[in-house]
């Protein structure tokens, strides 16, 4: 199948390069994959989503997944059209699944300040799940400041804005079938 993987990308007359290939992406979403799948054997897992970000992630992540599971999707208010966290968080769609001892496997595109994961952990907990965990594509190990606890993390990366692969800039981007940064 043929993929949107330009060398640059310009977005409102900022710049992006090449940061992770498809190819790495693929490779890293296999293993961890092949981890959930041994992890979760028996338990059938459901996936909460947070939407609009990690629904590209979470539908080749799955795919990788050999055991039976379930998904589901959840919303927050996002970033608007800035590059920079607005430090609030407000529920725009709740899950419709009962997840009362399931067990939950979180799904973010990207943890940067860790606010979002952090208010989803609070928020998902008080359904009485079985067990609660979280993956992330990529998680700027230097820009969170709230606790997180991140049981599956795809790259660990720079503090810098990137995009591609369901992350935007602007709403644009998400079609993009590998992750780019911002050129400085
Ligand atoms: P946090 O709550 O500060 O951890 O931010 C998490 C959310 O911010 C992610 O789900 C993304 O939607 C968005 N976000 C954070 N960093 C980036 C980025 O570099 N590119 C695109 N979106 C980002």
């Amino acid at each position: 199948m043929d993929q949107y993987l330009p060398e640059k990308v310009n977005i409102n007359g900022e710049q992006f390069r090449i940061y992770l290939t498809q190819e790495e992406i693929q490779q890293r979403l296999k293993a961890l994959g092949d981890q959930i799948s041994l992890d979760y054997k028996d338990k059938k897992p459901i996936f909460i989503g947070v939407l609009n970000g990690a629904f590209v992630f979470l539908s080749d992540l799955m795919r990788y997944v050999t055991i039976p599971c379930e998904v589901d999707f959840l919303k927050l208010s996002s970033y608007g059209d800035e590059k920079v966290s607005s430090g609030n968080v407000t529920d725009l769609k709740n899950i419709d699944a009962n997840i009362k001892g399931r067990h939950v496997i979180l799904v973010e595109d990207i943890v940067d300040t860790g606010l979002s994961m952090n208010y989803l952990f609070k928020k998902l907990k008080q359904f009485g799940p079985a067990s609660l965990s979280a993956a992330t594509l990529l998680h700027k190990t230097e820009a969170t400041h709230h606790e997180v606890e991140l049981k599956y993390v795809g790259f660990k990366i720079a503090n810098l804005f990137v995009l591609g692969y369901g992350l935007d800039y602007a709403q644009e981007g998400r079609n993009l079938g590998q992750i780019y940064i911002l050129e400085e």
